[in-house]
């Protein structure tokens, strides 16, 4: 393996997912720079904190547990789940729980092998090493860490062609914590080598009751019951939606309500900031509305689907359909996009009966 092998340096992987959801969607579930900020000071500080994933967390306390109890380094962990669900604050209960340094980095700052022997071989004893993003580091690189993740060892090429020679670097214990959004693009030789494998589920409504009660008591905020409900029920199941959406409330509740939040307070807020009951923004709506309104429910074909909402395909594919598939109100299918049942429930229309169409085509539903 070369050091400085910049040739041969094609992020692993295959293609990556558009950075879309942009820092204007209310609803994106990934961080833009406002988030970031606050999430440092949200971020549960230990696994007792930590809401919710109750398996996960058992089972990660069995792992911290037993390697304290046997004065050891924990198992290398693999976390992986929908951004916004926790893994990079669960990264670092992992260290805290193991009373143990961590260094953070992510795939793709790690294009080159040597890059990533630099932090290897400058690791403390037990040492959390936080890999975010790790589907997306080199193919290079990830040939070094199998090794490092299993013989604690890296060789350092020195030179090239014929004259290169393989220098053994011991590295000391540590704790791998790699987390990817896409589990599937990690290559089965790396996935094999975690011990412990995490993962994340979205959040029942409950569980983010509770995130945004203990939010909104870090924020000095008041809130009751049925205004956390009412939050929740429109967070996508992520607690970082949830603490978004907490945060506008606020800004809500501030100006035209004295602080306090509870459903009403809750409710006209969301609908100022245009998110629904179900939490669905207004791009989701828009792309429904025209499989509906336009098409009958479809089946309709991505592009034209796109067209008519005035977005790039790649908008309506990766920002909206997403959550809009999950939730069952739209199915991607090989004729086109269709909307199902709870989609004409949702915006309250009625689905036409069933003809030979304006499209002329049966539908996907009872055809
Ligand atoms: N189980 C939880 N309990 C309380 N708060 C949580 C929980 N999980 C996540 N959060 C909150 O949600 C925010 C986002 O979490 P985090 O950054 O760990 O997500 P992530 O999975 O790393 O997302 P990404 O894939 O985008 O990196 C954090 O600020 C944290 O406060
Ligand atoms: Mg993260």
């Amino acid at each position: 393996m070369n050091w400085d092998d910049s040739s041969s340096g094609t992020p692993g992987g295959g293609p990556q997912p558009a950075d879309a959801d942009g820092p204007d969607r209310l609803v994106a579930p990934s961080a833009d720079g406002e988030d970031q900020a606050v999430e440092a000071a949200l971020r549960p500080k230990s696994l007792d904190e930590f809401v919710g994933q109750e398996r996960v967390r058992e089972q990660l306390d069995l792992v911290l547990k037993a390697a304290l109890a046997r004065g050891a380094t924990a198992d290398h962990v693999l976390l992986s789940g929908a951004p916004g669900l926790g893994k990079t604050t669960l990264s670092m209960i992992i260290a805290a729980e193991m009373g143990a340094p961590i260094r953070i980095t992510s795939g793709p700052a790690i294009q080159h092998a040597g890059d990533l022997a630099a932090i290897l071989s400058s690791l403390q004893d037990g040492e959390v090493l936080f890999l975010d993003e790790i589907h997306r580091m080199s193919r290079p690189a990830e040939e070094m860490l199998y090794m490092a993740m299993e013989d604690f060892r890296v060789d350092v090429i020195v030179g090239k062609g014929p004259g290169a020679t393989a220098i053994p670097l011991e590295l000391p214990p540590f704790t791998l914590v790699g987390a990817t959004t896409r589990a599937g693009l990690l290559p089965p030789p790396l996935r094999d080598r975690f011990g412990f494998t995490a993962q994340m589920e979205f959040y029942e409504p409950v569980e983010l009751e509770r995130v945004i009660h203990r939010s909104a008591h870090l924020l000095d905020l008041e809130i009751d019951a049925d205004g956390a409900a009412e939050i929740a029920g429109r967070s996508r199941g992520t607690p970082r939606i949830a603490n978004r959406l907490l945060r506008r409330v606020r800004d809500y509740a501030q100006v035209k309500a004295e602080g306090y939040i509870n459903r009403d307070i809750a409710a006209v807020a969301l609908q100022v900031y245009e998110v629904d009951e179900r939490g669905l923004d207004r791009l989701d709506r828009a792309v429904l509305q025209a499989l509906l309104k336009l098409f009958g429910g479809g089946p309709v074909g991505l592009s034209t689907l796109a067209v008519a909402v005035g977005e790039e395909r790649e908008t309506v594919e990766e920002v909206a359909e997403p959550f809009l598939v999950r939730e069952g109100l739209l199915a991607r299918t090989p004729r086109g996009r269709v909307a199902t049942p709870a989609a004409w429930a949702h915006l309250g229309l009625t689905p036409p009966t069933r003809s030979p169409g304006a499209s002329g085509q049966p539908g996907l539903f009872g055809a």
